[in-house]
């Protein structure tokens, strides 16, 4: 019987307390500052919004890429086939245009498969090794170049940069929304 009063005494001081912890919950970390927020909101459309100032060539880019990526993504992007779980073994970046058609694996690159030049500025600013925008955009160039998709002078911008045209971009087929029923 203790037993039951004292579950029913835990259950009333817990209501009684409720409001009190409501007042002074969460108390969990602080409000974002508009400035982190902004620092935060890094994502690129499609269509170029979000890239920020700055401009690069493939020629730039070059010694850049030897430098920082080449390590695990081989010389002039063609992959470094190291074993997992070797640091150092990452898929290549160029190549296996038209690979996609037939019966063969396809080769996935960003010059074979990547609907889009501005995700490539995207995915290289979030997830490769740091670099600043002056070098994300002659990186950038530099793998479309090794992908023979712009010259390795041309100047590549927040303009420019959305009009890149990626040779798969019509050959993706839109799934959603699907039929009704
Ligand atoms: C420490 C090894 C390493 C280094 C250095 C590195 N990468 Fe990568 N990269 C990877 C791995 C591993 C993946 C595959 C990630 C996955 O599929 O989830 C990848 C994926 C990519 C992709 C996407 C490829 C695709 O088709 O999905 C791009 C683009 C890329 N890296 C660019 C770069 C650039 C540019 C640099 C230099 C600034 C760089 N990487 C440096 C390991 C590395």
């Amino acid at each position: 019987m203790w037993i039951y009063k004292l579950s029913w005494i835990a259950a009333a001081s817990y209501l009684l307390s409720a409001p009190c912890l409501a007042a002074q919950a969460p108390n969990l970390g602080q409000v974002a500052t508009p400035e982190e927020i902004l620092s935060w909101d890094i994502s690129i459309s499609p269509d170029g919004s979000g890239l920020p100032p700055g401009s690069g060539t493939a020629k730039q880019g070059e010694a850049l890429y030897g430098a920082q990526c080449a390590s695990c993504h081989g010389d002039k992007g063609t992959g470094n086939p190291q074993e997992p779980p070797s640091p150092v073994s990452a898929g290549p970046l160029a190549g296996g245009q038209g690979s996609l058609a037939g019966n063969q694996p396809p080769m996935q690159t960003v010059g074979s498969y990547w609907p889009y030049a501005t995700t490539l500025f995207d995915y290289i600013r979030r997830a490769m090794p740091w670099a600043a925008p002056k070098f994300l955009y002659s990186l950038t160039a530099y793998i479309l170049h090794l992908n023979g998709i712009i010259g390795d002078t041309e100047i590549i911008d927040a303009q420019a940069l959305p009009k890149v045209q990626m040779p798969n971009r019509d050959n993706f087929i839109r799934i959603y929304p699907r039929e009704p029923g």
